[in-house]
């Protein structure tokens, strides 16, 4: 453990004082709560019931923003080996032009107040494409309500990162209440406890000694986070810590995955040579990565080394990849809390969010 960056730093992160003052919303809690937001989720989605003729859809696209988008990114992910349907990520105000009857489009929002989300929504609607709205409430859950559309409403009150599973497991079980992939009750109940025995591992009470999410929070102070996922697996999970880290942690982060890195990135380990030697690389890993990603991680890591500050793996843990992606995300959010507080900056709100949303609410569309 590089000690030099613990010491400029004033907070001790094994004073469970100093992390409690640091963190005055509840990030740690919220982390800490998330095996019971599963079951809750899982409650929630099994309540909930489709109308019969969205078996009849031909894809599955996920519209959301942030926090409400990576809960798709990870369903595409998890679902991409079993599902008779593709599932697509829509980041954006409009949706791809094939989108009409034949498409099932889940409106994600946790706010329900997001103007692109509210926009694909309209769309999706005007194209007469099936549709289902997930929210905690807002206009998204109004308009649904007006038009006739289900809804799956879910707790509000949270930061919508801070509520990934409530807008990701609705999603994965509707996917097998449709038959597009098989059923997936054990794996959510497995992630549940597998998760209720990592949070030991991550919680504030554990010293940094035996806190793997503690430690990389130390590595990454005052260093530039770029962080490697692989394409089909990580990458989800890259993803998710590189929005952690910025919204968390207040940091500039980056991410990229293998093998599309191997193809351009790894060109510019050259210059600025200041800027690399301040780049923190972390590569997640996971054991279902294809065996030549394997290698070129290996490979890749003997270029950069020296080149760069320091480079962290990270494994993934569990028995089915949902749990293992899950896995990475938690100690991913941990270290980005602990982040925060080595940086002194509290981990909950995202000041800059809610200028640019306030800023655009002043200019008519
Ligand atoms: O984490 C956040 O606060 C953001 O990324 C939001 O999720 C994003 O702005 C979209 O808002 P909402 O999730 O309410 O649709």
């Amino acid at each position: 453990m590089d000690q030099t960056t613990c010491i400029r730093s004033k907070v001790d992160l094994n004073s469970a004082h100093q992390i409690n003052t640091g963190d005055p919303e509840g990030m740690f809690q919220a982390l800490w709560n998330l095996p019971e937001q599963c079951a809750e989720a899982f409650k929630i989605a099994t309540k909930f019931s489709q109308p019969n003729d969205y078996k009849n859809v031909h894809a599955v696209i996920i519209s959301g923003l942030g926090g409400s988008a990576i809960g798709g990114d990870l369903l595409r992910v998890c679902v991409a080996n079993k599902s008779t349907v593709p599932v697509i990520v829509n980041r954006d105000y409009t949706l791809p032009a094939f989108v009409g009857e034949q498409i099932l489009v889940i409106a994600v929002s946790y706010s329900g107040n997001t103007e692109e989300t509210l926009s694909a929504y309209a769309m999706a609607q005007k194209n007469g494409a099936k549709i289902i709205a997930l929210t905690s409430g807002g206009k998204l859950k109004e308009l649904a309500m007006r038009d006739g559309v289900p809804v799956v409403t879910v707790p509000g009150g949270l930061q919508p990162r801070a509520a990934t599973s409530y807008l990701f497991i609705p999603a994965l079980v509707i996917m097998a209440e449709l038959g597009f992939i098989p059923t997936v009750n054990d794996e959510i109940s497995n992630l549940i406890t597998e998760m209720q025995g990592l949070r030991e591992q991550y919680q504030p009470e554990m010293p940094i000694a035996d806190n793997l999410a503690k430690q990389i929070a130390q590595k990454l102070f005052n260093k530039t986070p770029l962080i490697w996922g692989s394409c089909s697996t990580t990458e989800v999970a890259a993803i998710r810590w590189k929005g952690q880290i910025n919204e968390n942690s207040k940091s500039a982060a980056y991410w990229n995955n293998f093998p599309e890195l191997n193809h351009n990135e790894i060109v510019g380990f050259e210059m600025p040579e200041a800027l690399l030697k301040n780049l923190e690389v972390i590569i997640l890993r996971d054991e279902a990565d294809h065996e030549r990603v394997k290698q070129r991680m290996e490979i890749t890591k003997s270029i950069i080394e020296g080149k760069v500050s320091g480079i962290t793996e990270v494994f993934s843990k569990g028995t089915s990849l949902l749990t293992r992606l899950y896995s990475l995300n938690y100690i991913g959010d941990y270290a980005s809390i602990y982040l925060a507080l080595l940086y002194g900056v509290n981990p909950t709100p995202v000041k800059m969010i809610d200028l640019l949303k306030n800023e655009l609410m002043k200019i008519k569309s």
